[in-house]
């Protein structure tokens, strides 16, 4: 398919997403919101891919959803159209997902990168969810989200006031997991997603989703979720070639069987 508003690459087998809308820095329009969730939904069912790598620009990941298209939007087109509710695709791909951030990822742009498994930021990223300033509130997962990466305090304060976080507090506080000089970023997100690839796939898609379901479930579920995915790779060839692998001192050929 042809995009206008994201450029698709693989890379091995990896999937990179570029959002490519830089005169609006990358504002979520819906066009570009169902180009994404178009290739998205394509690449997760290719078994040639092992992971995505979600990126922007140097000056912006996302600086939120497109304020000029939803500005006149009434309270009914957004109810009864069920106004993005399709975004949340994003967050139930089975393949994991790096979000590499660079510049804003402010608004939608924050909640998108939130719904990616792993966040790494260049060192010029700032994350905020600034709806409050322009009469509205977030909207696609911020105040779920932020309150379950980086606890409830300094999320209600940045809710509230719109005030932006830096790369290195996103760092300290949970919300990103490494950061880079912004010129690295893409490459290291690509560097890990080409890691995550060259092990059992269906093991990868059984430990994102066991994580998950911490968000979910009380603890003894989980648990239990956890205990019962663990007891099913034993079931697989890929564990069986993975501990022979390890004992006879040579590399695994995983082969998701
Ligand atoms: C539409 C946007 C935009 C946005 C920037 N632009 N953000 N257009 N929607 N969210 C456009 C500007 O209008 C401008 O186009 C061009 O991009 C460059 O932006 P500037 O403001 O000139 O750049 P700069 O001075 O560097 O400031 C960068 C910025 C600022 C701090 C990121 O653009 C900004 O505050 N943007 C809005 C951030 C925001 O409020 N996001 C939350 C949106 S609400 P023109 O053509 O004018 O030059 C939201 C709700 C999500 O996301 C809920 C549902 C998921």
């Amino acid at each position: 398919a042809s995009y206008n508003n994201i450029l698709v690459e693989k890379r091995g087998k990896v999937a990179l997403l570029t959002l490519n809308r830089p005169k609006a820095l990358n504002a979520l329009n819906s066009e570009l919101m169902n180009e994404l969730q178009d290739a998205m939904s394509t690449l997760d069912t290719d078994s040639g891919v092992g992971a995505f790598v979600l990126t922007g620009s140097e000056k912006a990941f996302a600086a939120g959803a497109d304020i000029k298209e939803m500005s006149s939007k009434t309270f009914v087109d957004t109810y009864k159209g069920n106004w993005l509710s399709n975004w949340g695709s994003i967050s139930r791909l089975r393949k994991p997902i790096i979000a590499a951030v660079n510049g804003y990822a402010l608004g939608g742009g924050c909640e998108v990168a939130m719904m990616c498994d792993i966040i790494y930021a260049g060192d010029n990223a700032r994350f905020g969810q600034p709806e409050i300033t322009i009469g509205t509130i977030p909207g696609g997962g911020g105040t779920q989200r932020l309150i379950r990466a980086i606890g409830k305090a300094r999320a209600m304060e940045m809710i509230l006031t719109g005030e932006q976080m830096t790369a290195e507090e996103a760092l300290r506080s949970g919300l990103v997991a490494k950061v880079f000089p912004k010129e690295e970023t893409v490459a290291k997100a690509i560097e890990t997603a080409e890691k995550i690839s060259s092990f059992s796939q269906n093991h990868v898609i059984m430990a994102k989703e066991a994580v998950n379901q911490a968000y979910e479930v009380g603890l003894q579920q989980g648990l239990l979720f956890e205990l019962r995915s663990f007891w099913t790779t034993f079931a697989t060839e890929d564990q069986k070639e993975g501990m022979a692998a390890f004992i006879e001192k040579r590399k695994p050929n995983f082969r998701d069987q």
